[in-house]
């Protein structure tokens, strides 16, 4: 039995928060940021690890408070944090990231599904690591081969083992929600230090043989429970929302056509803060992704960062957010205070900052000494639409 609950990316500890501007949303952001760290996420939330995951919390009142009617989009969807809660509230949504991992992670996260679908992503699961167990490969296949050097022999070859199997599996959204249940488990499997820390880990004891095959079908029971709380939870309310729709693209150049009716709640790259290619470079062959193309067009990467192409970048995903109201998370990194930074890029757009809401954090998922930063919800309204498409 291997137990997995532990979701570090999300114990942040916060400090006070102090809100500023027009006082009624104000207050609302400071309400909204003002969150408990969690262990143990609700519903789907805690089915896949991501790097500066959205809390669930804030993401609920987010929606409660600011986004009455409409639909919700998010341009930096992620793992699909804003996309869970949308559903949960019963709005249309409609999510983009310029990583298939994380378009495939959020679409694995908002599945409602029947009782009875639920139930065979654990039975199938279940088959799958038990079959593995008769299934050495002769030879790593070359993807495998590349990776090679992160896993121990016999994990890697579960974990081979386990793709192939379930690349047999007929149901188009079982195989792909088996997919994303192996990819959650392999940073843990692997060498690397975290899903944060791209090092290889210093003192990596390799996993028993099976622990690979017992993880996967521990994960695919505890996905079955996520997803018969999240359905059930819809289903008692009487909560019916249209399925989400999410896209790979570029958020400089994605075409949403929001309406001044929409919510755009995103939470884009902090500045030179993470990397989400390298973070996830084991998981783009798995998925099936294309790890060039995100690499190409990730903003604000710590492993390239420059402060003015990043500040152009956001310019660029602000514009393309109008006339929406924007409701946006970000924390400061690379020296940058990112309230600052967005209030600066919104004004020649016609827009303002109508009020914002600012929590210092002690990060220790992402640095062991503790990284100390602000994280900021910023309220954005168009004040002259004439000025967004000039
Ligand atoms: C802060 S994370 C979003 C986390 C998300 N709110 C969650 O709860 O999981 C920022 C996301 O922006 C994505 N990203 C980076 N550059 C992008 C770009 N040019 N266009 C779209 N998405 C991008 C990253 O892949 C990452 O998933």
């Amino acid at each position: 039995m291997y137990v997995l609950v532990v979701r570090r990316s999300l114990t942040n500890i916060g400090g006070p928060v102090r809100s500023w501007g027009a006082p009624e949303p104000a207050r609302a952001l400071a309400e909204c940021l003002d969150v408990k760290p969690v262990e143990k996420l609700p519903f789907t939330h805690g089915f896949h690890p991501y790097p500066a995951r959205m809390h669930p919390e804030t993401a609920r009142r987010v929606i409660e408070r600011f986004a009455p009617s409409g639909r919700i989009l998010d341009p930096f969807v992620g793992s699909g944090t804003t996309a869970v809660e949308a559903i949960r509230a019963g709005r249309p949504f409609i999510g983009t990231d310029v990583s298939r991992v994380a378009t495939e992670i959020a679409w694995a996260r908002t599945r409602v599904w029947t009782p009875e679908d639920c139930r065979r992503i654990e039975r199938e699961g279940r088959r799958i690591a038990r079959e593995a167990r008769t299934l050495k490969p002769e030879t790593l296949p070359p993807w495998a081969e590349a990776e090679r050097a992160w896993y121990s022999l016999h994990t890697i070859e579960e974990i081979v083992a386990l793709k192939a199997l379930i690349e047999t599996v007929e149901n188009e959204d079982v195989r792909r929600f088996l997919t994303v249940a192996l990819s959650s488990l392999l940073i843990k499997l692997s060498k690397q230090e975290s899903d944060s820390i791209t090092a290889p880990a210093r003192g990596f004891r390799p996993w028993p043989v099976g622990a690979a095959r017992g993880m996967f079908a521990e994960r695919c029971s505890e996905a079955t429970k996520m997803l018969l709380l999240l359905s059930s939870d819809l289903y008692k309310r009487k909560i019916q929302a249209p399925d989400p729709e999410f896209r790979v693209a570029d958020a400089r150049t994605v075409s949403l056509e929001p309406t001044s009716e929409d919510l755009v709640f995103t939470s884009p790259p902090y500045p030179g803060t993470y990397d989400y290619t390298r973070q996830h470079r084991l998981r783009f062959a798995i998925i099936g992704a294309d790890a060039a193309f995100t690499e190409r067009h990730e903003i604000g990467a710590r492993r390239e960062f420059d402060p003015t192409r990043y500040a152009e970048d956001l310019r660029t995903c602000l514009r393309r957010m109008l006339p929406a109201r924007l409701v946006i998370l970000i924390g400061d990194g690379a020296e940058i205070r990112s309230d600052r930074l967005l209030r600066d890029l919104i004004a020649p757009l016609g827009a303002r900052l109508t009020a914002g809401a600012s929590q210092e954090r002690i990060d220790r998922s992402f640095d062991r000494r503790g990284q100390r930063r602000h994280e900021h919800l910023l309220l954005v309204e168009t004040v002259r639409p004439e000025v967004i498409h000039d």
